[in-house]
């Protein structure tokens, strides 16, 4: 009960966060996001609420201006690469998980995962960071041509979802002449390394 309790207290306090934070549509896409990361958590049987608490804090730190966030890296002693010193705003996961845990006291290393990885996705990334970036890109409001697809598949193999939303992001760079994070296509490696030992192991 006490647990229950502590667990409704910190989601308050992340869904009051992420107010405080974001503009109206920004909060209006988080609260999607953690209800769509909540529901592939049931599905998965994974714990809804650590998958809703990631979500309701996953951009947090996203209207933060550029300058700040070097700031702010430089000062948490944050991974900053080429990538994030020419877009600081790819840093708004990592430094959203600074303020998750400096100022909602959030040490769950797998929610702090799902957080700072939600952007460009990391190689071996847990299952909870798994729904969280996958819930970011098929909450209700997204529309894209694969996007139904990926609605189904997403229930039913996490990391098929992701691989196959991870493709589409890739293949859109391209398109706009754009760079993908080295993480991303690290990701993607693993992604299609683990797909294919699984279908021997099928065999
Ligand atoms: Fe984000
Ligand atoms: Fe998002």
């Amino acid at each position: 009960m006490e647990d229950h309790a502590k667990t409704n207290t910190l989601l308050e306090r992340a869904e009051a966060l992420a107010r405080s934070r974001l503009s109206d549509k920004r909060y209006e896409h988080t609260l999607r996001v953690a209800d769509t990361a909540e529901d592939l958590a049931l599905a998965h049987d994974l714990e809804a609420d650590r998958a809703r608490l990631a979500a309701l804090l996953h951009d947090a730190a996203r209207e933060i201006g550029p300058e700040e966030f070097l700031i702010l890296a430089d000062k948490w002693h944050l991974r900053v690469g080429d990538p994030e010193r020419q877009s600081p705003k790819l840093l708004h996961g990592p430094v959203a998980a600074e303020l998750a845990r400096r100022e909602l006291g959030i040490d769950d290393e797998e929610v702090l995962e799902a957080i700072t990885a939600h952007t460009t996705g990391r190689p071996g990334m847990g299952a909870l960071a798994l729904v969280l970036y996958v819930a970011d890109k098929i909450e209700p409001a997204r529309d894209y041509p694969s996007v139904g697809r990926l609605r189904t598949l997403a229930t039913e193999d996490l990391r098929r979802a992701a691989e196959e939303s991870l493709r589409r992001a890739i293949a859109h760079n391209e398109q706009r002449g754009k760079t993908t994070h080295p993480a991303s296509l690290a990701m993607l490696d693993w992604l299609e390394a683990d797909r294919i030992t699984q279908s021997r192991i099928e065999q």
